[in-house]
């Protein structure tokens, strides 16, 4: 494994082995970091049969828990989750985070907040102080397909910066979501007050979610290269 790869392990699996108890109801983020972290699980439930309920955020996180012989459970069979954890693009030094990279972010968000505790793990390539410096691609945010012209507009009007439609690399045409909606990522510029920026942006009609995590995560791990790991809370 690279040093990307330890670090993201060793996140992984001190989160899993600190937060993940048995009985409980846990909530899988989507993304490469996450893998690691439900391999820990599924490790851990082959020897101490941890009778866990997984709820998935994504057609990935549904497909890693099935492939790992995990129980499979849904917002509707269980709508209060003990223990969400899930990875990052940037997490800030008060914790807050950017998402939606991979183009995932509506249903981690819902789950993130049916959950009493969300858990962040990351390489330290992550980490960062303000938002917008280690992450460089933008502020994911989800648009209505029919909307996404206005609302990129709209964006780059009240906020300044580039508004940019997220397009598919394997065909002609933008990305879609899990949920069937296309991705803006709006690269910005000197933002302080993020709670109010988030709160702006979903006023704009067609917005349906942005990928600030703003207030929501309990504790960060963040592995280095060497897999040693820092915990921030
Ligand atoms: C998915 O779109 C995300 O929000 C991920 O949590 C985030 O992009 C982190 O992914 P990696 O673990 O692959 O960096």
């Amino acid at each position: 494994a690279d040093g990307d790869q330890i670090g993201k392990i060793a996140a992984a699996t001190k989160a899993v082995d600190e937060n993940i108890k048995s009985g409980q109801i846990v909530g899988i983020g989507s993304g490469s970091t996450i893998v690691f972290a439900v391999k820990r699980i599924a490790e851990r439930n082959k020897t101490e049969n941890l009778n866990l309920v997984c709820i998935p955020t994504s057609f990935q996180a549904r497909q890693l828990i099935q492939d790992n012989d995990l129980t499979l459970g849904s917002l509707e069979t269980n709508p209060e989750i003990d223990v969400a954890i899930d990875g990052a693009d940037e997490v800030d030094k008060d914790i807050n985070l950017i998402k939606g990279g991979g183009g995932c972010l509506m249903q981690e968000k819902i789950i993130a907040s049916c959950a009493k505790e969300l858990f962040v793990i990351a390489d330290t390539r992550k980490d960062s102080t303000t938002l917008g410096t280690t992450w460089t691609k933008g502020v994911p945010i989800e648009v209505l397909p029919m909307a996404y012209r206005p609302v990129q507009l709209k964006i780059e009007q009240i906020f300044g910066g580039h508004a940019k439609l997220r397009m598919a690399s394997n065909k002609a045409g933008p990305v879609v979501t899990d949920n069937g909606n296309f991705l803006i990522d709006w690269i910005f510029e000197g933002v302080q007050d993020w709670k109010q920026v988030d709160r702006q942006l979903k006023d704009i009609p067609g917005v349906i979610e942005t990928g600030l995590f703003l207030n929501m995560t309990k504790a960060a791990y963040f592995g280095s290269p060497e897999g040693k790991v820092v915990v921030r809370t």
